[in-house]
């Protein structure tokens, strides 16, 4: 193997023992610990593992968490209610509203609805606003984002007058990620299904991140020798070897690519927990602010 691996799992690790360290700090001098409150709405299994573990990382953290599972066919009027119930509670210091919602809430209305300070997931339309523009502070950046960012900043990899190619235009990843590399004066370019020559564009790539959703479709001849690579893909493909009958692979064929690359994630085991320790890293800063804590 010629490239580095980026660690996320051991970098999430040291960011959520730094966290650990300051809620104890804040615990001793104010008697406060910082809370998240969960929304789940429906039994999408991926949606229930992923809140399962932000809850987990939450008590190991030191960080109180308020869960809220709710039925399928809850109302909108109904969320609502519960989503300004959690603005109105003072030991609630983030609101995460698991996506994706069923189709007959508006997703937009509920986002909206968060109170802007708790807002930890970053998806509240006026944090998205300042995001996409310049000088604009955003509150909080989306946690997956911002796990990329920092997995570059912690390996040490320049990110000014680099090319950046983002695979994807998701709101929750590709789009996000796009603005915080430009932030950061990367050269940004975002490739989409419709995008002529995709190999041709990913291969211009110092960095590339890949939120596709495809499994594997980065294919080693598809990269410039000495990129950078964070695969935020997570896909389960058949597997009959495994014992669950399935392997989770990124979109990034990695046994391909890390002979071209100089550095890449693994799948699983790379963006995945980073996105936990920023949900953890956010929240703290949020109940810092709340009360005062600088
Ligand atoms: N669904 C997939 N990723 C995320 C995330 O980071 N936050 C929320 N709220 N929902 C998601």
């Amino acid at each position: 193997m010629s490239a580095q691996l980026i660690d996320g799992k051991q970098i999430a690790a040291a960011i959520r023992e730094e966290i650990k360290a300051e809620v104890e700090e804040m615990n001793a001098g104010t008697g406060k610990v910082p809370g998240l409150a969960t929304v789940l709405v429906g039994t999408r299994k991926d949606s229930q593992t992923y809140v399962r573990m932000k809850k987990k990382a939450c008590k190991k953290a030191g960080i109180a968490s308020f869960g809220h599972d709710l039925p399928e066919d809850i109302s909108q009027e109904e969320l609502l209610k519960i989503v300004r119930e959690l603005n109105a509670n003072n030991d609630v210091h983030g609101i995460l509203v698991q996506l994706p919602l069923p189709d007959h809430i508006d997703e937009e209305t509920i986002l909206g609805a968060i109170n802007l300070e708790k807002d930890v997931d970053g998806f509240h339309p006026i944090n998205i606003g300042r995001l996409s523009m310049k000088r604009r502070e955003p509150l909080f950046v989306p946690c997956t984002p911002k796990g990329c960012i920092e997995l570059l900043d912690r390996t040490g990899v320049e990110i000014e007058g680099k090319r950046a190619v983002v695979l994807g235009r998701s709101n929750i990843v590709g789009l996000p990620v796009a603005m915080l590399l430009l932030h950061r004066n990367a050269t940004v370019s975002i490739c989409h299904s419709r995008t002529n020559d995709l190999p041709g564009v990913v291969r211009e790539a110092d960095i590339l991140v890949a939120a596709v959703g495809r499994a594997e479709m980065v294919r080693g001849d598809w990269v410039k020798p000495g990129v950078v690579v964070i695969d935020v893909g997570m896909n389960a493909i058949d597997d009959p070897t495994s014992e669950r009958g399935y392997r989770l692979t990124g979109d990034v064929a990695f046994d391909e690519v890390k002979e071209v690359a100089s550095a890449i994630t693994p799948v699983p085991g790379g963006v995945g927990p980073m996105t936990i320790a920023m949900l953890l890293r956010n929240t703290t800063d949020s109940a810092k602010h709340y009360l005062k804590i600088v």
